[in-house]
């Protein structure tokens, strides 16, 4: 973990930003570690037009941007919304970029008191962009003080206590809030609705992580021809910085055994000693989707009983694996809990019972069931 103010290692400083819960060991795992952020901040690209995927949010975000530009002051506030890995934190770090102003990283967690937050909005030049990081972990205090600052760049500091402190109202420079959150449905509305601009980041297509893994590769210099690229892009879970990571144990191995080059084989060895079989899926979906379908009958059960069955935090199961499940057509979310899909039996290659599922036909809406809270997934609906 970063101390607080340590250089991120691209001319941008870091306060604090937790990891997740998630088990660091998978190889998987959409978080990232203290060493990847390293080298991820290497491989970030810097500009919009050097951003492959994502061609909505980049359009939309390349409008705004150009139009604040013209006006000569700062765009609306943005927030970016999706599953870890795709690409936030490089895209709030671009939008500093594409600005030419300075940006100012920190964290919904680094962000307990209200007076946290007031100290780094007083220390905001003009136009400066502030990246709130798991924006949807922040304080309430913090969080109220913070719509306020958005809407009139005016922060209330109190000065004393009891019945004596009094509210000095403190002007702010324009400036321009950059949220990101794997949770968007966990703001609440008055936050929300204080971003002229959401952009909701999906699942990137295979061929878009190819050119990733193509530039990076580059980058690390290390050798990869196209089906080696093509077969570790298949097997990232649309996701970037899985592919980044994949690319690297590859390399390893390929280092390891003495070829020099990233092939089809080189991954195919690879990412079956890593357990990553050739949809993605790693030994945490196969244990979800196994639990569902055998010790549930295929469902529907609650996210907790279901996490508790796999060893995992709720959490874990709900941002790391369920997405890409759901996305897969392996689990299904209905009124009464996560379900397995015939997909899902199928590939485990058990059969399911004939009554499996019963529950769920006809019931599978999407939402999520009772015991789990609002629908926060944005899987880009
Ligand atoms: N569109 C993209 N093109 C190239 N690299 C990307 C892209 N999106 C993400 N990455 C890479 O993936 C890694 C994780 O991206 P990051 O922005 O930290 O994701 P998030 O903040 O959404 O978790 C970084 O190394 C970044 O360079
Ligand atoms: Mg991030």
């Amino acid at each position: 973990m970063n101390a607080a103010g340590a250089p991120a290692g691209d001319g941008s400083y870091e306060v604090d930003v937790p990891e997740s819960s998630a088990d660091a060991a998978r190889v998987v795992d959409p978080s990232g570690t203290d060493e990847e952020r390293r080298i991820e901040a290497a491989l970030r690209p810097r500009r919009l037009a050097e951003f492959p995927g994502q061609r909505r949010v980049r359009d939309q975000l390349g409008l705004v941007l150009e139009a604040a530009r013209r006006r000569g002051s700062p765009p609306d506030h943005v927030l970016l919304s999706g599953p870890p890995g795709l690409g936030k934190t490089t895209l709030a770090m671009i939008i500093a970029g594409e600005l030419e102003q300075p940006i100012r990283i920190t964290s919904g967690p680094a962000i307990q008191h209200a007076g946290d937050l007031a100290a780094v909005l007083s220390s905001l030049v003009e136009g400066e962009v502030l990246f709130l990081d798991e924006i949807h972990r922040m304080s309430r205090p913090a969080e109220e003080m913070l719509y306020l600052a958005m809407e009139d760049f005016r922060v209330d500091v109190i000065v004393g206590k009891g019945p004596g402190a009094t509210a000095i109202p403190l002007e702010l420079p324009p400036f321009t809030v950059v949220g990101a959150t794997t949770r968007a449905g966990l703001l609440p509305a008055p936050l929300r609705d204080r971003f002229g601009f959401t952009g909701h980041l999906d699942y990137y297509a295979t061929e878009d992580l190819v050119a990733i893994l193509h530039r990076n590769a580059a980058l690390l210099e290390i050798e990869a021809d196209e089906p080696g690229i093509t077969q570790i892009a298949s097997r990232s879970r649309g996701t970037p910085r899985i592919a980044n990571r994949l690319l690297r144990r590859v390399r390893d191995w390929a280092q390891v055994h003495g070829r020099h080059v990233v092939d089809e084989a080189a991954a195919h060895s690879a990412l079956a000693l890593f357990d990553v079989d050739e949809l993605g899926l790693d030994r945490l979906d196969r244990a979800v989707l196994e639990a569902l379908c055998t010790r549930f009958r295929g469902g529907p059960v609650g996210l907790s009983t279901l996490a508790v069955a796999v060893g995992e935090e709720p959490d874990t199961v709900e941002t790391v694996a369920e997405p890409y499940l759901v996305r897969e057509g392996f689990m299904i979310r209905t009124p009464r809990g996560r379900a397995a899909s015939p997909a899902a039996w199928q590939h485990l290659g058990l059969r399911a019972p004939d009554d499996a599922g019963a529950a769920v036909a006809g019931g599978a809406t999407g939402r999520f069931g009772r015991d789990d809270g609002p629908d926060t997934l944005p899987l880009g609906e």
